[in-house]
């Protein structure tokens, strides 16, 4: 286990020097509308390739910009090569890489790391969860009036659509709401006790296997919607620090179109 984490790591930084170097001198390409990917995506997608199949040739790839997807099943990275793609577009930080390994449908491993501030977020199964090697803890908050929540909405999304409306409805009852861009990154901040909770309804497995271990060994829960186990094929879901705070945030999110 430990050569899987320190792995982990290690592409991850490899991967976040090469998000770096790419600042400035990249082209954007639309994948979809208002779904951005850029030179520097796939140079980081193929650096962390090199280095954690270099080291298990045996393990399966799945990655944001890879075309072949591998299903769950034995030992499976799940990429995310850069997240916060719109953020480092528009010279703006709040952008990481997000890299997690499964076993057998389990996130055993996970690293988030932001390249911009050095900062790298890891957590191993059963291990806790650390931020540049301190512990991570979530908050204590437990009534959304207290809280300081996040939301990430699929690229493009209608003013009618659920998204919006429970963006409305949380807005209403809670302290706060942001949009940061980045799901891994909200994820590592509710694990840092800086975020309380954060919902999402379209996201993908790329997006928050990592934060997700990172999360519950950091003491939040984070489940789907209804409260079941997180379907990577179609990640809905609500992380929170608290079960009081899991409960109330649940329960004002209808939970979008199936
Ligand atoms: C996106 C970010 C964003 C979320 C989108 C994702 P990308 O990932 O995580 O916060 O709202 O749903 O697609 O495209 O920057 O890797
Ligand atoms: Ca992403
Ligand atoms: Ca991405």
């Amino acid at each position: 286990m430990q050569d899987f984490a320190v792995v982990c790591e290690q592409a991850a930084r490899a991967a976040g020097k090469e998000l770096l170097d790419w600042r400035g001198r990249f082209e954007v390409r639309e994948k979809g509308p208002a779904d951005l990917v850029t030179q520097a995506d796939l140079a980081s997608q193929e650096v962390i390739r090199g280095i954690v199949l270099g080291a298990f040739p045996d393990h399966a790839f799945l990655s944001e910009e890879e075309p072949n997807r591998p299903p769950a099943g034995g030992y499976r990275w799940i990429v995310d090569p850069l997240d916060g793609t719109m953020n480092y577009v528009h010279g703006l930080h709040g952008y990481c890489v997000s890299i997690a390994l499964e076993r057998d449908g389990e996130v055993v491993a996970a690293t988030i790391y932001e390249p911009q501030y050095d900062t790298c977020y890891s957590a191993q199964l059963g291990g806790g969860a650390l931020c540049n090697g301190k512990t991570l803890s979530v908050s204590r908050t437990q009534r959304l009036d207290e809280a300081l929540v996040s939301v990430s909405f699929p690229p493009r999304v209608t003013r009618s659509s659920d998204e919006v409306l429970n963006f409305l409805e949380v807005l209403e009852t809670c302290r706060g709401v942001r949009r940061l861009g980045s799901a891994a990154l909200n994820l590592s901040y509710v694990a840092a006790g800086q975020l309380d909770a954060f919902w999402a309804t379209e996201t993908h497995a790329w997006d928050i296997a990592a934060g997700l271990l990172i999360v519950r060994e950091a003491g939040g829960i984070m489940t789907a919607m209804d409260g079941g186990p997180i379907d990577f094929n179609r990640p809905k879901f609500v992380a929170a620090s608290t079960p009081e705070l899991h409960t109330a945030l649940r329960a004002r999110l209808r939970p979008g179109t199936p």
